[in-house]
């Protein structure tokens, strides 16, 4: 196996119509991927795959809505029965509204804003690891955040708590599955340029680019870039590992 090489793997990627997910549909696609795009955004997904197609690509999508169990399952089942396994799971859902003191973040605030973010990616990596054991093969990559790395108080409390725990839940499943030929990684960007971050941070977003050691926010496709390299072959030494890709706004 070619080591750069993921044609004619099949990817799925929950959170794949827009942002970071869609950069990485198109990113997996010009690879030579098949691409399986789930998400709960029915009209962006069905418009990313005629893309991907339009551009050569081979692509599904499926509405699905990743803290949901039965979903995810009967999703990544379709795609079992059109491609017959999976070999790259990247989770790309989540997010967050607001970032309010701790006062105002009530119990179902929490909630879900943790279900969102950390069981949103527990959910899909639970519906693919029986299809890569039995392959003996898989790349797993969840994105968290700059914000579960270091403090930053444009995040909510809860997506910095279950960002934060997107790399523990990794390390930990890393090392159960790495004798599967398995590996288990995160990517934690910086502020990057997507629909969503688009309106939540309208005002300030001079702030934000001066903020950053580069002097601009990042580019989705360069979160693709840091996710592809995970998704290789030649990756199979790095797993646990969580990847920063911020433009040096945090470096440990
Ligand atoms: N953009 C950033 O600055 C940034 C920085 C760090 C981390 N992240 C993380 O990267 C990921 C993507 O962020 P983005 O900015 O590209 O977001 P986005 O809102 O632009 O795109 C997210 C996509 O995921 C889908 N989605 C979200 N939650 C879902 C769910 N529970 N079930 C099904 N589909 C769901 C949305 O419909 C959308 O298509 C998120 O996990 C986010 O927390 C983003």
């Amino acid at each position: 196996m070619e080591i750069s090489s993921i044609r004619d793997q099949i990817a799925v990627i929950p959170g794949g119509a827009a942002g970071i997910g869609l950069a990485c549909a198109q990113r997996y696609s010009a690879e030579g991927a098949k691409v399986a795009i789930l998400d709960r955004d029915q009209e962006n997904g069905v418009a990313a795959v005629a893309a991907l197609e339009e551009n050569g690509g081979t692509a599904m999508f499926t509405p699905a809505e990743c803290t949901s169990e039965s979903e995810m399952e009967t999703a990544i089942a379709e795609v079992i029965k059109k491609w017959g396994k999976v070999d790259i799971l990247a989770n790309c859902a989540g997010g967050f509204h607001s970032a309010p003191p701790i006062e105002e973040v009530n119990a179902s605030k929490w909630s879900h804003g943790i279900e969102w973010n950390l069981s949103g990616v527990y959910i899909p990596i639970r519906a693919v690891v029986p299809t890569m054991k039995s392959n003996k093969y898989g790349r797993i990559i969840s994105i968290g955040s700059a914000a579960g790395r270091t403090a930053a108080l444009i995040a909510s409390i809860d997506y910095s708590a279950a960002k934060a725990a997107v790399g523990g839940l990794s390390r930990r499943l890393a090392i159960e599955l790495a004798p599967h030929g398995i590996t288990v990684n995160t990517v934690a960007p910086g502020t990057v340029m997507t629909p969503r971050i688009a309106v939540l941070h309208s005002s300030r977003m001079n702030q934000l680019e001066s903020a950053m050691p580069v002097g601009r926010l990042g580019k989705p496709e360069e979160i693709a870039h840091a996710v592809w390299y995970l998704s290789t072959p030649g990756a199979a030494f790095t797993t646990g590992a969580t990847l920063d890709v911020n433009g040096g706004s945090w470096t440990g």
